[in-house]
């Protein structure tokens, strides 16, 4: 169900059509229901989830576990996707929706830096999901830390 807007916060008119369209390449299973139960953000349970691949993208899976930790990024199918404002229940201020983590978003793909720690066929077993149990899941990538760590990075406190 797609939550009313909360004070302060502002929806913008979205495009008649889509731009063009994506694969779901398989599902997310994951222990958490309803999204009050999910963790806050991916480091927020060490929950061992699945990752199952549709069987005609299993080639693609070839070497995946050369990595230790994989991008996944996810497709959160019961967010809206019209706010352009939003104030986040832990923040409680208004923020931009490309300034926040919040699956509302026009497109709402989500990104977690997983670890993998297992895999049996078409199923990967990874710790470091926060969403819920069937989401779409659009795309993986091994995590490369010389290319994506950045130790200095920093997000201003009060902005
Ligand atoms: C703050 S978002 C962060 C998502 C991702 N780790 C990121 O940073 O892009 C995580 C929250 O999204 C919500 N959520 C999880 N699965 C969802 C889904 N399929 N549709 C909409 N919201 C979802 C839950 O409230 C969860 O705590």
């Amino acid at each position: 169900m797609v939550e009313a807007a909360r004070p302060g916060e502002r929806t913008l008119t979205l495009p008649e059509t889509t731009d063009d369209g994506i694969y779901f390449i398989g599902r997310l299973r994951t222990p958490w229901h309803d999204r009050s139960e999910c963790p806050r953000n991916a480091n927020g349970s060490d929950a061992v989830c699945t990752v199952e691949i549709d069987a005609r993208f299993a080639d693609g899976l070839t070497g995946v576990e050369a990595a230790s930790h994989l991008i996944l990024l996810y497709w959160m199918h019961a967010a809206r996707r019209d706010l352009a404002v939003q104030v986040p229940r832990h923040h409680g201020r208004p923020r931009g929706t490309f300034s926040v983590r919040s699956p509302a978003r026009p497109n709402p793909i989500a990104l977690s830096v997983v670890r993998l720690v297992g895999r049996d066929g078409l199923n990967l077993k990874v710790v470091g999901l926060d969403c819920l149990d069937g989401t779409a899941l659009l795309d993986i990538k091994p995590y490369l830390p010389s290319i994506e760590s950045r130790p200095e990075a920093i997000v201003a406190p009060g902005v």
